[in-house]
């Protein structure tokens, strides 16, 4: 990703969401208070104007984004089911003892601060590169600062996430943790994705889970989005966020076990395809 600038994929993800926000139905999905907050995160924090967001919930809107669909079938509505399979897997995971959240390449995403007073004694952790998590933090500060959210600015491609939470004090190893990775893992050099995942089960306790997106590989070995896999590709590089990394799902098990996590299907709940992706879960 272009390093000076703020993540263009992470402000779109937040627009989608203000604008399923808009589209009838959606709320059967998306987590409660996700549109607001994020609406509120995008002003506040200089990412977007208020008109942007005001358009971006607009019914006209809801019909540009659908009108997209036919290129990428499911793409729009995916945003809201990823939002609410990572909230899912963080409120499971804390229910079953989890005393730790950390939100990887966490963009405008709003789980930490919108969960954080409702699970008071949960310490929540968002990393994500500097020039995004900078404005982000902006916004938050606006909003109001949550004691037990932690932002940290950090380029996991400069260093490491274990050197990264073992010089935060609050960070506990041990600890039952649920780490989300959503729309992350793509944008990363294969090595650092598989190095990633084994410095992630290396920092948590045993119970711990990882949630996270993927998009499978095609039959050409390229990250696959069906016939517009090209122009997806071109168009990704072109904005300076590539798609570097996938695999193949029937891959994913080994890749998980060589890296400290194994394949728990059953927690994911669904096997299913959202527009390019597919969600994936693993236990330590
Ligand atoms: C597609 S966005 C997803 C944002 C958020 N997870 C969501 O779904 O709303 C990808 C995020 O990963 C972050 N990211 C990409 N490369 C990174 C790196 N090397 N270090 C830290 N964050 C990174 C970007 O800044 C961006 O916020």
């Amino acid at each position: 990703m272009r390093k000076d600038k703020p993540s263009k994929t992470a402000y779109k993800v937040a627009l989608s969401i203000v604008t399923l926000g808009a589209k009838p139905g959606m709320d059967r999905f998306l987590p409660p208070g996700i549109v607001q907050a994020t609406e509120k995160l995008l002003v506040a924090s200089g990412a977007a104007s208020a008109r942007t967001v005001r358009w971006s919930g607009s019914q006209r809107m809801v019909s540009v984004c659908e009108a997209f669909d036919w290129m990428l079938p499911g793409q729009f509505e995916a945003f809201a089911c990823r939002k609410a399979f990572c909230e899912r897997q963080v409120r499971e995971g804390i229910g079953a003892g989890a005393t730790q959240i950390l939100v990887l390449g966490a963009g405008y995403d709003t789980l930490g601060w919108r969960l954080a007073p409702e699970f008071s004694s949960v310490n929540f952790f968002e990393i994500d590169h500097p020039s995004t998590a900078r404005l982000k933090a902006r916004g938050i500060e606006a909003m109001g600062r949550r004691d037990n959210l932690c932002l940290i600015p950090e380029d996991l491609g400069k260093r490491r996430l274990v050197d990264v939470l073992e010089s935060n004090e609050l960070w506990e190893q041990t600890a039952r943790t649920v780490i989300v990775a959503e729309g992350l893992v793509m944008y990363l050099p294969p090595e650092a994705v598989r190095d990633l995942f084994g410095q992630c089960a290396v920092m948590v306790g045993g119970g711990s889970r990882i949630a996270f997106s993927y998009i499978p590989t095609g039959a050409d070995g390229r990250p696959d989005a069906d016939r517009w896999t090209g122009l997806m590709l071109w168009l990704q590089k072109v904005i300076g966020e590539p798609w570097l990394w996938s695999i193949r799902p029937e891959e994913l098990s080994v890749f998980l076990e060589e890296s400290g996590w194994t394949k728990t299907p059953a927690l994911a709940g669904s096997t299913d395809k959202h527009g390019v992706e597919f969600f994936g879960v693993a236990t330590k």
